[in-house]
């Protein structure tokens, strides 16, 4: 009966991940259509629902000759570009971008959102801010009320190696809830980021905080680099939905 079960059980989260998988890939596509255009200079975010937004551009700049520059904010995003055969630029030859097609942890009702789940959140945040438009593409599972409602892996905050205790201790202290290390599978050691730095991942803070002013207070202590709050930055988000279609707000 166990050995039933468990394949019952594995049908069906097969099932749900195709679909979120799907939800992905409909709403990085339509968000590609709707906002990149000939001549766009594009920032290129990270993650599983970002590989769609390439594939979607890379198909784009085949069929209609669609002429776009890239710049990447992370290790994977340029390696994608580069697959893909999209031209790959950077901030010192291009400091000013039309648009920036990421992906989100969570994306709250006003637009606010967690991000840093693979670790890119500096050069994300970085790339967004240099985009006259950050546009996120999601799966429905990233929809959310308020910050905090949906994502339980916490709030990242990128921060520099020696400083990581100081950091969790004094983030634990003011705000309450704990601020773990970030491991790298099977506890190898720290997981380090692009940037060279560790990654602490808060959990278990006040739902209901005012994140703008967190985000500027955590980025005050010395030692932080970035958080993953990214607050009023985003201008449209795309979810795809469970039956197929997408939802922008
Ligand atoms: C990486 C990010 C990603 O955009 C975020 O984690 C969403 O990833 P995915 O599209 O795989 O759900 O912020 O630092």
């Amino acid at each position: 009966i166990n050995h039933k079960v468990g394949f019952v059980f594995q049908k069906l989260s097969f099932s749900v991940m195709s679909r979120i998988k799907e939800a992905k890939k409909s709403a990085a596509y339509l968000a590609v259509d709707k906002h990149v255009k000939s001549g766009d200079l594009v920032g290129i975010g990270s993650g599983s629902t970002v590989i769609f937004a390439v594939e979607r551009l890379a198909a784009r700049v085949k069929k209609e000759k669609l002429d776009i520059k890239c710049v990447p904010t992370s290790f994977q995003a340029r390696d994608l570009v580069i697959q893909n055969k999209l031209t790959l630029t950077n901030l010192e030859v291009c400091p000013e971008l039309d648009v920036c097609i990421d992906g989100a942890d969570e994306v709250d009702e006003n637009l606010d959102l967690i991000k840093g789940g693979g670790g890119c959140l500096l050069q994300e945040k970085i790339v967004a801010s240099c985009s006259k438009k950050l546009v996120i593409v999601a799966d429905y599972t990233k929809d959310s009320k308020r910050l905090g409602d949906q994502y339980k892996k916490g709030i990242p905050i990128e921060v520099a190696p020696m400083a990581y205790v100081p950091i969790k201790n004094r983030i634990e202290k003011i705000y309450g809830g704990n601020a773990e290390l970030r491991m790298a599978v099977a506890k190898a050691g720290p997981v380090v980021t692009d940037n060279g730095n560790f990654i602490l991942d808060w959990r278990e803070y006040k739902q209901d905080s005012d994140w703008g002013k967190i985000n500027t207070e955590l980025v005050l202590i010395p030692g932080v680099v970035e958080t993953g709050l990214f607050v009023k930055m985003a201008e449209v988000a795309y979810f795809g939905m469970e039956d197929g279609s997408v939802k922008n707000r």
